[in-house]
């Protein structure tokens, strides 16, 4: 295959000028692939959305059947057809390295980019590929500080990982606005935010660049954030000099993105999450006057060769998973994402009612705020009790199996009035009891000293799921009570 824009590109590439490639017409494109795609033979044809979720567990995905994953959210799952794509894309390339790499690779690359900026509606000359999110934000954060990035606003749910990164810039002024649970509407939770975007830059000293950096969906109070209205309101707060940059770990597919619109500097989101690509697939978006300063953390031959051809090439890497995002656009532009949106958020608003009535307990942000991930809360479980009998390593099985005639798994009170704070380790033990005893992938949350799990919901996930969590759930409840007597507490 050639292009007719082929000629030597920076460093010794005798390749295709990325830049260039970048410019031509949608018109005038066309899909490069280079091998018969062994993503067609996964292709469901007709009604795709309707297609069940076991049929499509066992087909499309490599999870183990007897395990209940109910934890997309963590670190996504791949599609087989991707995972397809993606061998055949590493053996193309070893069929003749040198031509692949020298000559052809960085079409492919474009191919990608522009594919995935019609998906995300965004010009495709300011997405680049990088391999996850973590590296998207921190390229952008750490250019600004270059730049003399004076202060950063951030959310009391940022990430953890992120938070690491914005504690280790001494230089830099960090101010948290706070998302408070429980979340009532969409409308106090702009207005409390609005509030405290106003007190903040009324209290800080004038000059210098400002970042707002938003979670979009907050990976531990998974909220879909209003981003179009949070962004222009802290804009029209703190004025136009504000920048910002979406952290969309989780945005892709749950949300139709449609980055032109939000008004965003910088938004990162990852592919390997809702959109199932295979690991080490994210982007990075750079809002046009930002893209001449910003390099990528790795400096190699497309360096000061333009924005795209600077992230184009950071080093030989294996490049499977970035043009295998052929497969999954192409998937789920198959099974229509609207109609997915809706079947997984139907499929979480039957979950949560499921977990809430039979724990008798609530959600902390409505069902309307919510896309594929939600905080359900736990009852009140006896976890000084759990704690003694499970580690990250196991369950002390014989405990629980010497209390098991003993439990009566009945109705859950409403609230024990133990005045129970829970913390971290609680909820370790609670996430690492479902693990071993009951093979459920979730994760327990301990916030404001309450317990939560947070589930996920996905293509894969049925409500079966859910009904084994809220059995296990209510099982763990009492094996807890019995225990507790057995162990001689009061
Ligand atoms: C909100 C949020 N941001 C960033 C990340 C980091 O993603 P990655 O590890 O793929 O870089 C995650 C991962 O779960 C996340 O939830």
């Amino acid at each position: 295959m050639t292009s007719p824009h082929a000629r030597r590109d920076f460093g010794s590439f005798h390749s295709s000028n990325v830049e260039e490639l970048l410019a031509v017409p949608v018109s005038e494109w066309r899909r490069l692939l280079p091998f018969p795609d062994p993503a067609e033979a996964f292709f469901i044809s007709g009604a795709a959305h309707q297609c069940d979720a076991s049929t499509l567990k066992a087909t499309h995905f490599f999870l183990e059947e007897e395990f209940t994953f109910i934890n997309h959210g963590a670190f996504g799952a791949v599609l087989r057809p991707v995972m397809a794509q993606a061998t055949a894309w590493r053996e193309h390339m070893e069929g003749q390295p040198v031509r692949f790499v020298d000559r052809r690779f960085f079409l492919h690359y474009v191919d990608v980019v522009r594919q995935m900026a019609t998906f995300v509606d965004c010009d495709p000359r300011g997405l680049v590929l990088v391999p996850n999110a973590t590296t998207a934000i921190n390229t952008v954060v750490r250019g600004l500080v270059d730049r003399g990035l004076r202060r950063v606003i951030h959310l009391n749910v940022t990430y953890g990982a992120t938070m690491k990164l914005l504690r280790s810039l001494e230089s830099v002024e960090m101010h948290q606005i706070d998302v408070t649970m429980p979340i009532v509407s969409r409308e106090e939770l702009m207005a409390g935010l609005e509030r405290q975007v106003k007190d903040l830059y009324d209290s800080v000293t004038e000059g210098g660049t400002t970042l707002f950096l938003i979670d979009a969906i907050p990976s531990n109070l998974p909220v879909v954030l209003p981003l179009k209205d949070l962004i222009s309101m802290a804009k029209t707060v703190c004025g136009e000099g504000l920048l910002t940059l979406v952290d969309g770990a989780h945005l892709l597919l749950q949300t139709d993105l449609r980055i032109n619109t939000i008004g965003a500097d910088f938004v990162a989101c990852n592919c390997h999450k809702w959109l199932c690509g295979a690991k080490g697939s994210a982007f990075l978006y750079v809002a046009e006057p930002h893209r001449q300063h910003m390099r990528p953390l790795v400096a190699s031959h497309g360096y000061l060769s333009g924005f795209s051809s600077a992230f184009a090439w950071t080093g030989l890497q294996d490049v499977g998973a970035y043009l295998s995002l052929d497969a999954a656009l192409a998937f789920w532009r198959r099974m229509g994402p609207p109609a997915v949106r809706v079947r997984l958020h139907g499929l979480l608003d039957e979950a949560t009612s499921l977990l809430t009535s039979s724990w008798r307990t609530s959600l902390p942000v409505p069902i309307d705020l919510l896309a594929t991930m939600a905080l359900v809360e736990l009852p009140r479980i006896d976890t000084a009790t759990l704690r003694r009998h499970v580690s990250s390593y196991g369950v002390n099985r014989d405990a629980f199996d010497s209390c098991a005639d003993d439990v009566r798994v009945g109705e859950l009170p409403e609230g024990d009035g133990m005045g129970r704070v829970y913390e971290y380790a609680d909820a370790e033990s609670v996430q690492n009891y479902l693990y071993w005893a009951e093979g459920i992938e979730v994760p327990a949350k301990s916030l404001q000293g309450c317990l939560y799990v947070r589930i996920s919901v996905h293509v894969y996930n049925c409500l079966d799921d859910y009904r084994r969590l809220a059995d296990a759930v209510a099982k763990l409840y009492w094996r807890c009570e019995a225990l507790r007597r057995k162990d001689g507490d009061p």
